[in-house]
This record gives structure tokens, C-alpha cells and sequence, in this order.
């Protein structure tokens, strides 16, 4: 088929490149003159496992282009997909103005039916504004013909993105038209061997069904960051427990870590979104809002630890820093633990030496002042960066800090501390090793003395 993604980020890039790799044509339409430049000239603008060389694949196989000219893009496009951001608006609320700006830029430029395919989060209802959208362009122009608009919400996971594009747990169409759910069916057809992948309902209910999953995600995590802030009050390990209640089918393995808090482009904005919305319509919708203030609090956690480690001293101290992004397996900094952490500590004059193995580029560009002042420092070498540190954070759990030599790490410390934010080291091993290890809903094991900064 013919194809035109408009937006060329996480979503739209690999759904560009997915749809190319299964030999449909794709052109991708971004606005973005930098980004643009970069697709052109066969460079991914983003960190995404695999991106690059299915980018490149389908660029040289012809079956897809990058554009900025709408009439190009358009020209022969069957499907048109919106993946462009819906961030939060000060009220919480999702903002809607890109994917309205699309609608009405496909009102001013299709010449041709075709079906409109939503992939944005986006709040129920607005499969039909931008269909209004459209049609207003259509009829101002004199354009005979309408244009069909569907819901298409997209799961694909930061860091595992093609493989579950590729091989997704399921598939929301949400349409009420026969014509556009066949065709959203023959579409998705290679990707999902069994059919019973593909789940078709109506618009509304696939516009919330994507808030519905994130913010249940949310909600696991927040519910056992609020058990484990319970845990480190009762000295119970939360990791035992993690094990005690997962093996229960019905609770299930995943989204029951207790950690520094939940982050990037999702999670946070759909359920603030999903809170706005309850209370547009004068609902209470008390679980989100408590989802929402318990990760609040957990992004704090690690700073109160280290402050209260350091009898508030924090003046002078070095900390060093593991794990920037928002999660293993990408560069999106957006709503990271991390910068609420590092905000903290350079606020209370601490000097901070930080590691990530992609995401440093994102990070000079929001700390200039303190790069240049020598308070920020950045790495690509865990080992450089813990030099001459008093503590060191495990923020984001890269497979590269899971199993370090902390032999050699704490040679390299001025004082072995580790704060675990996801929980993934042996605190009796490092305890052993002479580490004083303190974890989120840990008993702290090992000692050490706090010497002057
Ligand atoms: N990132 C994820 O993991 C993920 C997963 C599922 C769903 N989503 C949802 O998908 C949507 C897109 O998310 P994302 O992370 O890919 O966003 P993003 O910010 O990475 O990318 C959006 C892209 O769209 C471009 N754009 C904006 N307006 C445009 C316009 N008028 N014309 C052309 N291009 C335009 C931007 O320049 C940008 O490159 C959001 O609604 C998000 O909630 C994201």
C-alpha cells in the first residue's frame, strides 16, 4: 500500500520504517528542518535499538522517503497515520494542537479519499474533531469527496520498539466503518499471524483503551513503590515480597518493581490527561490521582536518602550517577527520575558526575550552566565517572551497570556508598565487598563512616 506517517519520532519513525519493511511504500512527513536533514542524509535522530539500519534498508530499497511538502507526501497515499506528540498542557490536560494542526493541513492538501489513521494518545472524542477538522478544509477547498477517520492507539515500548511493532500483543482499530477496518486489517495482516491480535471497536473505546493500559501500568508501579515505602519502615526486603506476590498468576511478574519512579513521554501525561478528563466531568478519579502524587514522591526518594546519609551536608559532596534516560534502551530524557534527582543535588551545591550510554547529547543541552561550571560532569565510562565520588546513584538500569566490578569501583570511590534506585544489586554482596548499600524498600546493609566533605 501506499503510505504517508506524519511525525517522525518513536511512534512515527518505526512505524514508517515497519510498514516500509513489509514492503509497503511509506513517505514520512516531518516538520522539523534539523530532523528532516538527518533522515535524509540516512542518520536516526533518535536511540532506538535496530531503527537505524531498518531506516536505511528501506531508504535504499526505495520504499521510503522523508518529506516536508505536504503534496508530495500525500500524492498517493491509501493510509495517512498521525504520530505526532500530544504532550500535557499546564492543566494536565493532552494538547492537542499538533494533531489538530495535521488535520487541518490534510483538509488543505488531500486531493483524494483516503482513510485517516490516529496513532497519537489522544483523549476520547478526538477521532471526531479531527475528522470535523478535515472536512472543514474539505469543504472550504470544494473538495468533493470525505475522508474517514480511525483510531489506532500505539503500545510499542521505548527501548523494544520494532520487536513489538513487529510482533505486538495486540492491535486496536477503532473504527465504525467496514471499508476502513478491512483495510487497517489487510494492513496489519503480516505483522499478526494469529487474527485474534487484531481487536476492532469503536473510536472512543480505542482512544481510552491506550490511557486505560498506561495508566494500569502506572498504577502497578506506584502501588508497590507505596508498599515499599511501608517495607523500609517494617524492615522487610520489598524484593522478597516482589517474589511473593509475582508468582501469583493472577498479580502476575511485570510492572511490580519498586524503583525511583516512573518517567518518560507516556506514563506521566496520559495519566495526568486521564485525571484532567475525570475532572472535566466532575468525576473522582482518587486512584490516578494518588498513582500520580505517589510517583511524585518516589522521584524524591533518592535525594532525601543521600541528604539524610550526609546529616544534610551536601555542599561539596560528589556524587556520581548511573543511568540517565527514562529507562534502559533509549535517549529519552523526557520526565526522567534523573533530572529531578540531579535538579536536587545541584541545588544543594553537590557536584554531579554522571553516566549514560546514550542519552549525554540530551543532557548537556539542559544543564549548560552547570557543565560549564564544572558542577555537571559527563560520561560514557562508568568506571571514570564514580572517580573521587562519596555515593553512587543507580538510576536507570542499563544491562552495562547491572554486573560491574565493584572491587574496582570502590577503589576508585572516596566512600563506598550505593543507593540502588531499581533495586537490582545484592545487597549482602556489596556489603561484603565493605559497601554500605541502601536500596527502595530495602533494609540498609553494610556500614560507613561519613567523613567530612
Ligand atoms: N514514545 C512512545 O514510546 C510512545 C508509545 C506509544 C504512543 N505514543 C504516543 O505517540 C505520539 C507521538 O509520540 P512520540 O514519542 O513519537 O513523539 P515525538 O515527540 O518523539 O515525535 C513527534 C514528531 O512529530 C513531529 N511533528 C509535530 N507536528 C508536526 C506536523 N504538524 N507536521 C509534521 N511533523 C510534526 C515533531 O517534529 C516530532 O518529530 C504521542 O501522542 C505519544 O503519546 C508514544
Amino acid at each position: 500500500m501506499e503510505l504517508c506517517v506524519i511525525g517522525a519520532g518513536y511512534v512515527g519513525l518505526v512505524t514508517a520504517a515497519c510498514f516500509a519493511e513489509m514492503g509497503n511504500r511509506v513517505v514520512c512527513l516531518e516538520r522539523d528542518p534539523q530532523r528532516l536533514m538527518q533522515l535524509r542524509q540516512g542518520h536516526c535522530p533518535i536511540h532506538e535499538p535496530g531503527l537505524q539500519a531498518l531506516l536505511h534498508s528501506a531508504m535504499q530499497a526505495g520504499r521510503l522517503a522523508f518529506s516536508d511538502d505536504w503534496q508530495q507526501a500525500l500524492a498517493a497515499a491509501e493510509v495517512v497515520f498521525i504520530a505526532v506528540g500530544t504532550p500535557s498542557q499546564e492543566d494536565g490536560s493532552a494538547d492537542l494542537q499538533h494533531v489538530l494542526a495535521v488535520a487541518d493541513s490534510l483538509g488543505r492538501h488531500l486531493t483524494h479519499p483516503c482513510l485517516v489513521v490516529n496513532k497519537s494518545t489522544v483523549p476520547v472524542g478526538t477521532a471526531e474533531r479531527v475528522a470535523r477538522h478535515i472536512a472543514l478544509g474539505l469543504r472550504e477547498r470544494g473538495a468533493g469527496f470525505v475522508v474517514e477517520v480511525a483510531s489506532n492507539p500505539e503500545f510499542l515500548k521505548e527501548g523494544s520498539a520494532l520487536e513489538d511493532f513487529m510482533r505486538p500483543d495486540r492491535i486496536i482499530i477503532g473504527t465504525d466503518s467496514a471499508a476502513a477496518s478491512q483495510c487497517l486489517q489487510r494492513l496489519y495482516a503480516p505483522f499478526v499471524r494469529n487474527r485474534e491480535r487484531i481487536l476492532l471497536m469503536a473510536p472512543r473505546a480505542a482512544e481510552f483503551s491506550k490511557y486505560a493500559a498506561n495508566a494500569f501500568l502506572a498504577t502497578k508501579i506506584s502501588f508497590i513503590n507505596e508498599l515499599a515505602g511501608l517495607c523500609a519502615q517494617l524492615d522487610v526486603d520489598i524484593e522478597q515480597v516482589r517474589r511473593g506476590i509475582g508468582s501469583d498468576r493472577r498479580i502476575g511478574s511485570h510492572f511490580i518493581y519498586a524503583g525511583c519512579g516512573y518517567g518518560g513521554s507516556c506514563f506521566p501525561k496520559d495519566v495526568r490527561a486521564l485525571i484532567r478528563t475525570a475532572e472535566q466531568l466532575g468525576y473522582p478519579a482518587g486512584i490516578l490521582q494518588a498513582v500520580q502524587a505517589r510517583n511524585e514522591v518516589q522521584k524524591t526518594l533518592l535525594f532525601k536518602a543521600l541528604h539524610q546519609h550526609f546529616g544534610g551536608f551536601m555542599r561539596g559532596r560528589s556524587v556520581a550517577l548511573w543511568g540517565l534516560a527514562f529507562k534502559p534502551g533509549t535517549d529519552d530524557l523526557r520526565e526522567a527520575p534523573s533530572l529531578v534527582l540531579i535538579d536536587a543535588l545541584l541545588a544543594a551545591g553537590a557536584r554531579v558526575q554522571a553516566c549514560d550510554p546514550v542519552a549525554l547529547g540530551g543532557m548537556a543541552g539542559r544543564y549548560p550552566h552547570a557543565l560549564a561550571t564544572g558542577q555537571l560532569r559527563l560520561s560514557e565510562d562508568p568506571y571514570a565517572c564514580v572517580e573521587g565520588a562519596d555515593a553512587l546513584i543507580l538510576v536507570t538500569e542499563w544491562k552495562q551497570f547491572r554486573q560491574p566490578d565493584f572491587l574496582r569501583v570502590r577503589g576508585l570511590m572516596r566512600m563506598p556508598v550505593v543507593f540502588d534506585g531499581r533495586n537490582i544489586y545484592d545487597a549482602q554482596e556489596l556489603s561484603t565487598l565493605g559497601y554500605l548499600y541502601h536500596g527502595i524498600g530495602r533494609p540498609q546493609v553494610g556500614h560507613c563512616k561519613v567523613t567530612a566533605a
